[in-house]
């Protein structure tokens, strides 16, 4: 990609050097002590160069717009797939190992009996850690999104936090959700995730409510609390959702909510495809 200042160097170049080759070819001069007569050949020549300077730069920009929004989808999915890649070897690596180290731990129970109490306690530990190898790994990969789309990874989301954080949450999503592209999914699943778990972290909410709603071409995600708010000083989980939202165009606020608990809200102004 040409550097910014290259593109507009550029431009302008070009308009200085159109403007400079209607002076000296154009039938018009300008005395030395500019007559009154001539003030209106100055004001539309440089109202036109204006003009054409104006417009030349804004389609620049907006070629660069579409680039940076297409280098983001590219950062969204290289993510997604060192992501993958860590749940793969968390899965199969770990997860394998730890597999192991069970099986022998239940050898060991049954040729030693005497030891069965500490054989017991290593076991218990070495399920425990297996199963948050596979939480985390499940959390990475949202395998979900790809097999199901939003809406049921969404709600697979949902279920999982309420039966772990005990916390009721309440869905609203539309039925049918316009075809959106893959990386207005991954934001959009991703946000909320960071969301969910912010409330069951910080908000000691006794509820909270997610929803998705769909406005012409513009998607918005709120997910919202009824905790005690808090001042949000940007951590790592604020900082990720804002930096993926300008991934895709969106705007990310997270704000106190007028329950006293938190509304975090994402709107993606050019989510739907071809509406
Ligand atoms: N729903 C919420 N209710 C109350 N406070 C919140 C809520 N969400 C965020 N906060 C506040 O904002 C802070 C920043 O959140 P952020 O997700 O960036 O970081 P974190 O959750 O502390 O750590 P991590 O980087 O692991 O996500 C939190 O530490 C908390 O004080
Ligand atoms: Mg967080």
């Amino acid at each position: 990609m040409r550097s910014l200042f290259w593109r507009l160097f550029l431009i302008n170049g070009l308009v200085f050097t159109a403007g400079t080759l209607v002076l000296a070819f154009a039938p018009v001069t300008v005395s030395a002590t500019v007559n009154p007569a001539e003030i209106p050949v100055l004001v539309i020549g440089l109202a036109i160069i204006l003009a054409t300077n104006a417009l030349l730069v804004r389609a620049g920009l907006r070629r660069l717009d579409a680039e940076y929004l297409a280098s983001g989808a590219l950062a969204v999915a290289a993510q997604e797939g060192e992501r993958q890649r860590i749940a793969r070897e968390l899965h199969d690596e770990i997860g394998q190992s730890l597999t192991v180290a069970l099986l022998s731990l239940r050898r060991v129970a049954d040729q030693a009996p005497e030891l069965r109490e500490e054989t017991e306690i290593a076991q218990q530990a070495v399920r425990a850690s297996l199963e948050d190898v596979r939480q985390v790994a499940r959390r990475l990969r949202p395998g979900v999104l790809a097999d199901l789309g939003l809406r049921s990874a969404l709600r697979e989301l949902v279920d999982e936090f309420s039966r772990t954080s005990g916390i009721d949450v309440v869905r609203s999503m539309p039925k049918d959700l316009p075809a959106l592209g893959r990386e207005v999914e991954l934001v959009v699943y991703r946000v909320a995730q960071e969301a969910l778990t912010n409330v069951a972290r910080h908000s000691r909410a006794t509820s909270a409510r997610i929803s998705v709603s769909v406005e012409g071409r513009r998607l918005t995600l709120l997910v919202a609390d009824n905790g005690h708010g808090g001042d949000y000083p940007e951590g790592v989980g604020i900082r990720g959702m804002r930096e993926r939202a300008s991934l895709v165009g969106a705007d990310i606020s997270v704000t106190a909510n007028a329950g006293g608990g938190t509304d975090v809200r994402l709107v993606i102004p050019d989510a739907v495809r071809g509406a």
